[in-house]
C-alpha cells in the first residue's frame, strides 16, 4: 500500500463518524453540513479538508468566518487538533503566527481569512476550496463574494463547505436555490464521540422550549422566538477613558466560563469578551484572569451559586462579589441600558441573537431565559445589574487591596 493510501485508510477507519464517511468523496460545489449542536459537523469539515490535502495535491483551502479573529480558536485550532490526534503531524508544517498549514507530502495549503478583512481576502489567489464555519453569520453578499473567488482551473473539484445550525427558516442558506449542492442534516445522535453531559444539556432543552429543542437537539430549521435583548450596537472603538470598569464572571467547566469586562462611561456600557472557554479549572481561570492585570479594587460580579470558587478568587486577591440573584429583574434592567459591543466579542454577539425566554408547548412564555448558550449573557447581567444595585449580598463581600 502506498504511503498516502496507508494514511487515509487509518484515518477513515479510526476517526470519521460513519454518517459523514460517504461525504469524504462528495464533489458537489456546495456541501451543506447543518443540524443540531454537537453533531460533529465542524470536526468532519476539518477531516474532509485533511483527507483532500493528502489524497489530492496543490490545494489552497480557505478557512473563512465572518470575523477573522474567530478563526484561530475555531477552524485553525480544530484542524491542528485533528492533525495531531490522527497521528499525521509529521506530514504537515504548521505555522502558528500566520495561521498557515501546509501538507508537505502534497504541497496543499490551508489559509485563513475573515470577511471583515476584505484586503486579505482579495490578496489570496488560486483558492481551490473553501470551508465557511458558522455560515449563518454571513449575509448573502458575503457568500456571493466568496463564491466568485472560487473559479478557474484546479487540479481537483472545487467545493464550498458550509457548517451551521439551522437557526432561521428564512435564512438565505435555506431559501436560496443552490445549484449542484448536497445537504446533510445531522444531530448529536450521529456523533459517536459526544459526551453524556452534553447530551443531557440538549435533552433538557425539551422541557425548556420546543423550538430551541427542534433546532439544537433535532437539527431542524426553526425560528428563534421570544428573543430577550435587541442585538447590542456594534462600535468600531470605545471611549478612551471610562468612568469605571467592572467585570462579570459566569463559572463553567463543561460549559464555557465567561469573563466579561464592562467599561462604564456616561451611563453607557461597553463590553469586552476576555474569556469564553470550556475546560478551565478554577486555578487555570485565576491565572488567566491575573494575566489581564485587573486592579484589585475593580469589582468582579460572579455567579452566586459557586461559593467555593468565589472563595478561591478572594484568596487570590480579587475584589469579588456574588451577583444579585433576581434573573427577571436583572434582565429587565439590562433592557433599559445602553450597551455596546464590538466585532471582536464573537461569543457575546452570537449569544445575544439566540438568548430567548422559555415557551412551553401550549405557547405560554415564561420570564426565565432558556439555559443554553447563555454564559456571556449571565456574566453581563451579573455585573451590570448587581453593580447598579450596589448592594451585593453581605456574606461574600470582602474588599481587598
Ligand atoms: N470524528 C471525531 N473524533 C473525535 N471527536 C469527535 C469527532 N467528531 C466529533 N467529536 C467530538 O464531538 C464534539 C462536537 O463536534 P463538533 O464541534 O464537530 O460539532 P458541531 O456539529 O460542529 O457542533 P455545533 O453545531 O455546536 O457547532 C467535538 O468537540 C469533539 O469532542
Ligand atoms: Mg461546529
Amino acid at each position: 500500500m502506498g504511503i498516502k493510501k496507508k494514511i487515509l485508510f487509518k484515518f477513515l477507519t479510526d476517526d470519521v463518524n460513519p454518517v459523514f464517511q460517504p461525504l469524504l468523496v462528495n464533489r458537489s460545489r456546495y456541501l451543506h453540513l447543518f443540524g443540531g449542536a454537537g453533531s460533529g459537523k465542524s470536526v468532519f469539515a476539518s477531516q474532509k479538508l485533511i483527507y483532500r490535502s493528502i489524497r489530492e495535491s496543490r490545494h489552497k483551502f480557505l478557512l473563512v468566518r465572518k470575523v477573522a479573529r474567530t478563526i484561530r480558536h475555531s477552524q485553525f485550532n480544530l484542524l491542528k487538533a485533528m492533525i495531531y490526534s490522527s497521528g499525521l503531524s509529521r506530514y504537515f508544517k504548521i505555522t502558528d503566527s500566520d495561521m498557515l498549514i501546509r501538507n508537505i507530502l502534497t504541497g496543499s495549503e490551508f489559509l485563513t481569512a475573515g470577511l471583515d478583512d476584505r484586503e486579505k481576502l482579495k490578496s489570496i489567489f488560486g483558492i481551490t476550496s473553501i470551508w465557511v464555519e458558522e455560515a449563518t453569520e454571513l449575509d448573502i453578499n458575503d457568500f456571493n463574494q466568496l463564491d466568485l473567488r472560487l473559479r478557474g482551473i484546479t487540479n481537483s473539484y472545487k467545493q464550498i463547505l458550509l457548517t451551521y445550525n439551522p437557526i432561521n427558516v428564512y435564512h438565505w442558506l435555506n431559501t436560496k436555490n443552490f445549484q449542484d449542492s448536497f445537504k446533510l442534516k445531522t444531530t448529536y445522535k450521529d456523533n459517536k464521540y459526544i459526551d453524556t453531559d452534553y447530551i443531557n444539556v440538549l435533552n433538557n432543552l425539551k422541557e425548556q422550549d420546543s423550538e430551541y429543542y427542534n433546532i439544537y437537539a433535532l437539527g431542524e430549521w426553526g425560528t428563534l422566538k421570544n428573543i430577550i435583548y435587541k442585538p447590542f450596537v456594534i462600535l468600531e472603538s470605545y471611549p478612551e477613558v471610562p468612568d469605571e470598569i467592572i467585570y462579570g464572571l459566569d463559572f463553567g467547566f463543561n460549559n464555557p466560563t465567561a469573563f466579561i469586562e464592562i467599561q462604564i462611561k456616561d451611563k453607557c456600557y461597553y463590553l469586552k469578551e476576555f474569556v469564553y472557554k470550556s475546560g478551565l479549572t478554577n486555578s487555570d481561570l485565576i491565572n488567566k484572569i491575573k494575566s489581564f492585570n485587573i486592579k484589585n479594587t475593580d469589582c468582579i460580579y460572579c455567579d452566586s451559586s459557586e461559593s467555593n470558587r468565589i472563595e478561591e478568587f478572594k484568596k487570590a486577591g480579587f475584589n469579588v462579589f456574588t451577583s444579585n440573584k433576581s434573573v427577571k429583574d436583572g434582565i429587565d434592567f439590562i433592557k433599559t441600558c445602553k450597551i455596546y459591543s464590538n466585532t471582536e466579542n464573537v461569543n457575546i454577539n452570537k449569544e445575544v441573537l439566540s438568548y430567548c425566554y422559555k415557551q412551553d408547548k401550549d405557547g405560554n412564555i415564561f420570564d426565565e431565559p432558556i439555559k443554553f448558550n447563555d454564559h456571556a449573557m449571565d456574566a453581563i447581567r451579573y455585573a451590570i445589574y448587581s453593580h447598579s444595585k450596589n448592594k451585593p449580598t453581605t456574606t461574600n463581600i470582602r474588599l481587598i487591596g
